[in-house]
């Protein structure tokens, strides 16, 4: 039967009189019609859409269309990644990028699965004291403010490594549509248009006043078409030399010349030096599905497979989803995963030991299992690390294709427009990334700094990451492909979605919107999502000793579950995304 009961987690219940089972098959019947008119009239929505040739999920309906488009005309999944993130570098400037960086993965329909970091990297300029004061304190929000924030953007080189080496179609017929979208304009959407607004009120950089402007220096509104000319001549140039486009010759020297003159410090040597690294993904399992996430330098894979690991040893079929016990749970799972992240994660390039087997095998998540305390909850201990909060503005896309290969992209300006500077004449944002290293050598405290060595700045070295882009399959076939942007909470956010799915059998749209939790060793705190949890689960909680903080939301997951006995792509865009779109066909 059509994708049998996986709504209810399989559990046969009726209030209609009638035997279970034929309950059930009516509900199938219904639930089987519905999707046939939803792969009939091939469609978007906001909650989940249905496909059986291909499907991309991304926080803009407008790139999503792109790739979809790109899928019709012949082109795989990694020629409709490519189009579509810089479609979003023009629909969805405050993370959508080429100033900054990011990763994937990749599984092809023959189940070999790869991944591309395109992560930023620091200047080699750089030093670990770069935002220290005379007395070796940070300076503070430095890291994050300014052209010395920008690390060398990674961006286009990771498109075109992963288009030399997986794409179908020509690089200019991919580059090709965000080059019309810049150039024609778009229709300034209310959220961009409200972002406008605050940005001419609150911000201190000149470049991102003007940015929304219109030709007669007018502040672009709602409904308006929104053109980005000098965005659209640096595509072109991208278009019609590739990787060479950006950094090499005209928007390289230009870089150079914008840093050089107002206190930045990426050369042309930076950029020419730039390279995207292909790396062999994390690898778990969980229950007898396979899990491929983005290894080092970003954290998110391996936290994610040590935090399943855990809950592998956790008799979930007996708790129920979101109880007390439950949120504990997964609350002290995080707690001890974000403590070996701040521990031992950074640039695997730079001899650091990482002991990436042993943190990601399960008899390493038994023993950590095993010190977890049912009935109260553990303390974080402040004198080892500490980490602030981060609120990311990033952005994931998923893709799937008619044969099955199958992307899962997040990439990043760090915060929301992140350095908010920009070479006008370039037209595009330089990240603030170099924030996402470690600071202030060997401090660390409670308040939030961390100190610890393998993510301390040096030339050259790519700043740890937490983007978390995943495939989960199931006998080599893609099960789900899912991110999120977030911050330290992309890795949790995904982490919960695997679990939704996996172990309590949500489909991917309520997989998506249900509750979630946070928590990242230090601060010592467990953020919920506010109005989704009860009063009485908060209490118990507290009365077991956790410290609540609670967010409006957490995570902006983009997801497609794949029924592959039956073919059909299931897309979801998390209702918190304002313009983001599934679109199938
Ligand atoms: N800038 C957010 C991250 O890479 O985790």
């Amino acid at each position: 039967m059509l994708l049998k009961n996986r709504s209810n987690g399989g559990k046969l219940s009726t209030h209609t009189g009638w035997p279970l089972e034929i309950t059930a098959m009516i509900k199938d019947i219904l639930f089987a019609a519905f999707i046939i008119i939803c792969l009939f009239i091939g469609h978007q929505c906001k909650a989940q859409t249905y496909a059986q040739h291909g499907m991309v999920v991304s926080d803009n309906s407008v790139a999503s269309q792109v790739g979809i488009d790109i899928l019709k005309k012949g082109g795989n999944a990694i020629d409709a990644t490519v189009a579509t993130a810089f479609a979003l570098a023009v629909t969805y400037p405050q993370a959508g990028n080429i100033g900054g960086g990011g990763f994937l993965v990749f599984m092809d329909s023959g189940g070999e699965v790869t991944t591309v970091d395109f992560r930023e990297k620091a200047p080699l300029l750089a030093s670990p004291d770069m935002f220290l004061d005379q007395e070796g304190s940070l300076i503070k929000g430095s890291n994050h403010t300014g052209l010395k924030s920008a690390g060398v953007p990674g961006t286009v080189a990771g498109l075109y490594l992963a288009h030399k080496k997986y794409g179908s179609m020509p690089w200019k017929d991919l580059v090709q549509p965000a080059v019309d979208l810049a150039e024609n304009g778009i229709i300034l959407s209310w959220t961009l248009a409200e972002h406008a607004k605050k940005i001419e009120q609150h911000s201190d950089s000149e470049f991102l006043k003007n940015y929304f402007k219109n030709g007669d220096g007018e502040l672009t509104r709602h409904g308006d078409i929104w053109v980005q000319q000098e965005l659209a001549n640096t595509l072109k140039l991208i278009r019609d030399n590739g990787k060479d486009g950006f950094y090499k010759g005209y928007v390289a020297e230009e870089i150079a010349l914008f840093m050089k003159e107002n206190g930045g410090i990426i050369t042309t040597e930076d950029l020419e030096k730039y390279t995207a690294i292909e790396r062999r993904p994390i690898m778990g399992t969980y229950k007898g599905f396979e899990v491929y996430s983005m290894p080092p330098p970003s954290s998110g894979g391996v936290v994610l497979i040590e935090m399943l690991n855990l809950m592998e040893q956790a008799n979930l079929d007996s708790i129920e989803f979101n109880s007390t016990i439950y949120v504990h749970l997964v609350a002290e799972t995080m707690r001890r995963s974000f403590a070996d992240r701040a521990e031992h994660l950074g640039d695997p390039d730079f001899n650091i030991e990482i002991p990436l087997d042993k943190l990601t095998s399960k008899e390493f998540a038994a023993v950590r299992y095993k010190n977890i305390d049912l009935t109260k909850a553990s303390v974080s201990d402040s004198s080892k690390f500490g980490q602030l909060y981060d609120g990311t503005n990033t952005t994931h896309f998923s893709i799937i294709d008619e044969d099955g290969n199958a992307v899962s992209l997040t990439y990043t300006l760090e915060q929301s427009y992140g350095s908010e500077l920009g070479v006008p004449k370039l037209g595009f944002i330089f990240n603030n990334e170099m924030g996402d290293f470690n600071p202030q050598p060997g401090h660390t405290n409670n308040g939030g700094l961390i100190g610890t060595n393998p993510n301390i700045i040096q030339p050259e070295k790519r700043m740890l990451s937490s983007m978390t882009p995943t495939i989960v399959a199931k006998d080599g076939k893609p099960y789900l492909i899912i991110g999120s942007p977030g911050g330290r909470t992309i890795i949790n956010t995904v982490f919960q979605t695997i679990l939704n799915v996996l172990e309590y059998n949500m489909q991917i749209d309520k997989a998506i919107e249900v509750m979630k939790i946070h928590h990242q060793w230090l601060p010592d705190k467990l953020v919920y999502e506010e109005d989704l949890m009860s009063p009485d689960t908060r209490e118990a909680l507290i009365l077991m000793g956790h410290s609540l903080v609670s967010r409006k939301n957490l995570g902006q997951l983009m997801g497609i579950s794949c029924d592959q006995e039956n073919k059909i792509y299931i897309g979801a865009a998390d209702s918190s995304s304002p313009d983001g779109a599934a679109i199938g066909y």
